[in-house]
C-alpha cells in the first residue's frame, strides 16, 4: 500500500511501536483531522503515540510543513529588506516584544510581528497592548502589510486562516496532556512563524519555574528542534535560551508591563529587560542585514534608545495602530497616566532578614492572574490595570519588615488571593542564592 494511503489507525500503529512515519503519511494525518474526516479520538491517539515515541528532526519537519499547508501565508515579499520576526515561548513579566519591535525598527530593519493573547501564568503581548486606549491589533493583512512597509513595524493578532490545524490540535492537545513534547511544540511554534511571512526569526526559549521548559537542557532541546525545522523548510531561525526562573523586569501585569516597556524605551529600563532586549534584539538587527559583528548591532541598539529613535518609533506604532496620538518624548512620557489602573493595592513584607533566594516565576504569574491580570481559559477576560511591581529580586538583601512587592487589583477578595499567593513566591534565606546566568547560550548561526 502507498505510503500516503496509510488509514489514521495505521499511522497510530507505526508510531506507537516507535516507527518513523513519512511525510505523506504525517501530511494525510493532519489534513484528515484539519477537514473534520479523523476524529478527534483518533488525533489524540495519535498525539499521545508523539509524546511517549517523539519524532526525528524530518518527522517534526513534515509535520510543521502540514500545519502550514492548512491555511493560508502571509506574503511580505513585496517589502524592501529582510523582514524579521521574533518569539518568546511565553514566560512572566515578558514584556519584550513591547520594546523590540520599535527598537530593532528604528535600525532599520522591518519587523512584522503576530501575536498572542495570555493564558495560564504566561502574558500575551495583545493583553499588554490592549491597556493602550483605542490600539487595534485587529488588523486585517493589507493593513499589517502597509504598515511595515509604511513605518516599518505592525503588532497584530494572528488571523484565523493562518495555520488553522494548529488552532484545532493545539485545543485537543491541551486536553489530553499532550501540550509539553518538543517535537509538538517545536512544530506549533514554527507552523505560526512560517506562515506569518518572515524571512528570518529569532526565537527566545524561556528556561526556568515560569516557562516550558523547567531546565535549560529542555530549553536548548526545543531551542535545536525548532532551528531545524528552520533550516529543513528554509526560514532562517536562531534560537537564545533565557532565564524565566524569576520574572523579567519588575512589574508583571498588562498596563504596568507597557509602562515599564516604554520607559525601557526612554533608557530607563530594568537591568535583566534591556540585556535580553539588547541581545534578541542583536541577533535580529544581524538577521535583518544591518550590521556586521554583534558589538556593532549592540552599540547601534544602545545608541538608538539613547538619541530616543526606539521611542519615537514606539509613539508612531501606537498612533497608527489607533492609540492616542502623543506628542514627541513629552507626550509619551504622558501614556503611562492614560492606561488603567487597579484601585487597590497591598504590599507584601518581609517576614524574616534575608537574601531573596527564590522568587518563583510560575507563582508570580499566577498570583498576577488571581489578581485579575491572566485568564484561565481562552474566553476569560483581564482586568488590564491588575499585577504586581516587584521591588526586590533574587539575591537582593532584604530587612525584616522591608517591601518587597505591591499588589494591584480591582475587588478586594481578588487582592488578597494575589497577595497571599505573591508572598508564597518569595523565598528568604541567610546565604545568598547561586548567581543564574540571565542568558543560558545561543542556537544556530550566532
Ligand atoms: N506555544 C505554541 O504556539 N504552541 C505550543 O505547542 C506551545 C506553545
Amino acid at each position: 500500500m502507498a505510503a500516503d494511503r496509510s488509514t489514521p489507525y495505521e499511522v497510530i500503529l507505526k508510531k506507537r511501536d516507535g516507527a518513523k512515519l513519512d511525510p505523506a503519511e504525517i501530511r494525510s494525518f493532519v489534513r484528515g483531522y484539519a477537514t473534520g474526516e479523523i476524529p478527534d479520538y483518533l488525533a489524540a491517539a495519535f498525539l499521545m503515540a508523539v509524546y511517549f515515541r517523539g519524532l526525528d528532526a524530518f518527522e517534526t519537519a513534515a509535520l510543521t510543513q502540514a500545519l502550514v499547508d492548512s491555511g493560508s501565508r502571509l506574503d511580505l515579499s513585496g517589502l524592501p529588506g529582510v523582514v524579521v520576526d521574533k518569539h518568546s515561548t511565553g514566560g512572566v513579566g515578558d514584556k519584550t516584544s513591547l520594546v523590540l519591535v520599535p527598537l530593532v525598527s528604528a535600525a532599520g530593519v522591518p519587523v512584522a510581528k503576530l501575536s498572542g493573547r495570555g493564558l495560564g501564568h504566561t502574558g500575551g503581548t495583545l493583553d499588554k497592548l490592549a491597556s493602550i486606549p483605542g490600539f487595534r491589533s485587529d488588523l486585517s493583512v493589507e493593513e499589517f502589510t502597509a504598515q511595515v512597509d509604511s513605518i516599518g513595524a505592525a503588532i497584530s493578532g494572528q488571523t484565523a486562516d493562518l495555520v488553522p490545524a494548529d488552532k484545532k490540535l493545539y485545543a485537543l492537545r491541551d486536553v489530553t496532556a499532550t501540550v509539553d513534547s518538543i517535537p509538538l511544540i517545536a512544530a506549533s511554534v514554527m507552523s505560526k512563524k512560517i506562515a506569518a511571512g518572515a524571512g528570518a526569526v529569532v526565537l527566545d526559549v524561556k528556561a526556568g519555574a515560569g516557562a516550558f521548559a523547567r531546565d535549560p537542557e529542555s530549553a536548548f532541546r526545543l531551542a535545536e528542534a525548532m532551528v531545524d525545522i528552520g533550516s529543513e523548510v528554509g526560514l532562517v531561525a536562531e534560537a537564545v535560551v533565557t532565564d524565566m526562573e524569576q520574572p523579567l523586569g519588575m512589574t508583571v501585569g498588562n498596563a504596568l508591563e507597557v509602562e515599564e516597556a516604554l520607559l525601557t524605551l526612554l533608557g530607563e529600563g530594568p537591568r535583566d529587560l534591556l540585556e535580553i532586549v539588547l541581545v534578541l534584539g542583536s541577533a535580529m538587527v544581524l538577521l535583518g542585514g544591518v550590521g556586521n559583528s554583534e558589538a556593532e548591532a549592540r552599540a547601534l541598539l544602545v545608541e538608538l534608545l539613547r538619541n530616543g529613535a526606539a521611542a519615537e518609533k514606539f509613539r508612531r506604532l501606537i498612533s497608527a495602530q489607533g492609540g492616542p496620538t502623543l506628542d514627541g518624548t513629552d507626550g509619551l512620557r504622558k501614556l503611562p497616566g492614560m492606561l488603567p489602573r487597579a484601585p487597590l493595592t497591598a504590599v507584601v513584607e518581609a517576614s524574616s532578614d534575608g537574601y531573596v533566594a527564590e522568587l518563583n516565576a510560575l507563582k508570580v504569574g499566577l498570583a498576577a492572574s488571581a489578581l485579575g491580570a491572566g485568564r484561565a481559559a481562552v474566553n476569560e477576560s483581564v482586568d488590564l490595570g491588575a499585577g504586581i511591581r516587584l521591588l526586590k529580586k533574587r539575591g537582593d538583601w532584604v530587612d525584616r519588615g522591608e517591601r518587597l512587592a505591591v499588589a494591584h487589583a480591582s475587588a478586594e477578595d481578588r487582592l488578597e488571593a494575589g497577595r497571599g499567593r505573591l508572598s508564597e513566591a518569595f523565598v528568604l534565606r541567610k546565604e545568598p542564592p547561586c548567581p543564574r546566568p540571565l542568558i543560558h547560550g545561543k542556537v544556530g548561526r550566532g
